[in-house]
């Protein structure tokens, strides 16, 4: 019998479950292979006594459109950077890697498949190196990985932020206002451009490109001055103003190495309100809402390719690689070249030419 460990690691999103599924599905096809999972992470397989669980098809019976993971997931710290507390009471980090390679050797893991984001993929890269048999399958709902057109969750928060750009277009219009929308996005404005072109925003403002807070005004301004008398606008957590900084705070959860995103639209009001506009103003933060719930079809349909991929990727024993999807094909690609950059977007990305072309602002 020989044995797979999943594990999905970083922020949930919607998809995880069909991953898992479709890998125990795939796996039930071949004779003589068991799926386990470890809980949280590689928490699970770290912790004493360990919390593994058994994934067969009657595990996974009808997971694929259960929103979040039934593995559980995490972003702070991992194999590389346990979290511990100093006996000043203050936290530091160790490296437990050698311990879980060890663990995973007397579990009798044969392959490791690690879901999960940029992070996670840098630490299913680290443990390759250290010689484990290790495929990574790639997620984010900010769908900024590079070498992979998409990420799956990311199509059900698009779905969810235009949802949610559609009601505040009619309340907007209702009552003669600007209502702003703050939608996920660190670094990357795809949520943010996607939902403004599908739900129709005047402005949308992104992390890749700081904005012109004159620039924004004169938009809606102009927009007011042409007799519609209600604006919409999409800011990314991520987006900044030109010279600004992100805003957010320091995080003080132990292991977490992200700042907190946080206040992107309330500033942008503010701002608005110095540059002189004098429309009443409303925020809408949609926060975890993008991260939560049924998968759309789409990201049920890739991450079920995902998984099936990656189950085949452990039979070619193609590791230190990370499922892809490239129109039309899912494809592998070196687990290294994944982790080397994000992919971001640019002046010259189709979504920012659509959004200018409609007349959308971006600030700049
Ligand atoms: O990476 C995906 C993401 O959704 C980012 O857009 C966001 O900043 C982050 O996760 C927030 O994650 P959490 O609140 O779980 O730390």
């Amino acid at each position: 019998m020989k044995r797979v460990l999943v594990a999905t690691g970083g922020g949930d999103c919607p998809g995880l479950n069909a991953v898992i599924r479709a890998i125990v599905k795939r796996a039930a096809r071949e004779k003589d292979w068991e799926i386990i999972g470890s809980t949280n992470s590689f928490d699970g397989v770290l912790k004493e006594p360990t919390e593994i669980v058994v994934l067969d098809e009657q595990a996974v019976s009808g997971i694929h459109f259960r929103g979040g993971t039934i593995l559980g997931t995490t972003n702070k710290g991992g194999p590389f950077e346990w979290p511990v507390k100093n006996y000043d009471g203050t936290w530091g980090a160790v490296d437990r890697s050698e311990e879980m390679m060890r663990k995973l050797q007397y579990m009798g893991v044969d392959a490791v498949i690690n879901i999960g984001g940029d992070g996670s993929q840098r630490i299913s890269q680290a443990f390759y190196e250290k010689g484990l048999k290790i495929i990574g399958v790639p997620k984010t709902i900010d769908n900024d990985l590079p070498f992979t057109d998409f990420t799956f969750g990311y199509q059900t928060a698009v779905q969810i932020a235009t949802e949610a750009v559609d009601k505040l277009v009619t309340t907007a219009a209702s009552h003669n206002r600007i209502l702003i929308l703050e939608v996920m996005g660190r670094d990357a404005g795809w949520i943010a451009l996607s939902a403004s072109i599908a739900g129709g925003a005047e402005v949308c403002l992104i992390p890749e490109i700081p904005y012109d807070i004159q620039k924004v005004a004169e938009r809606l301004e102009t927009r007011f001055s042409r007799g519609k008398g209600f604006a919409n606008i999409v800011v990314a957590e991520g987006a900044k103003p030109k010279g600004g900084e992100q805003s957010g705070e320091k995080s003080g959860e132990v292991g977490y190495h992200n700042v907190r995103l946080k206040g992107a639209a309330a500033r942008l009001e503010a701002e608005l309100k110095e540059a002189g506009i004098t429309a009443d103003i409303r925020l809408t933060v949609l926060g975890h809402l993008q991260r939560g719930g049924i998968p759309v079809a789409y990201d049920r349909i890739l991450a079920t390719q995902f998984g099936v991929k990656a189950f085949e990727m452990v039979l070619e024993e193609r590791f230190g690689e990370m499922v892809a999807y490239r129109h039309p094909n899912i494809i592998s690609i070196p687990l290294i070249d994944a982790i080397q950059k994000n992919k971001f977007v640019t002046e010259s990305s189709n979504a920012v030419k659509t959004a200018k072309g409609i007349g959308i602002s971006l600030g700049d």
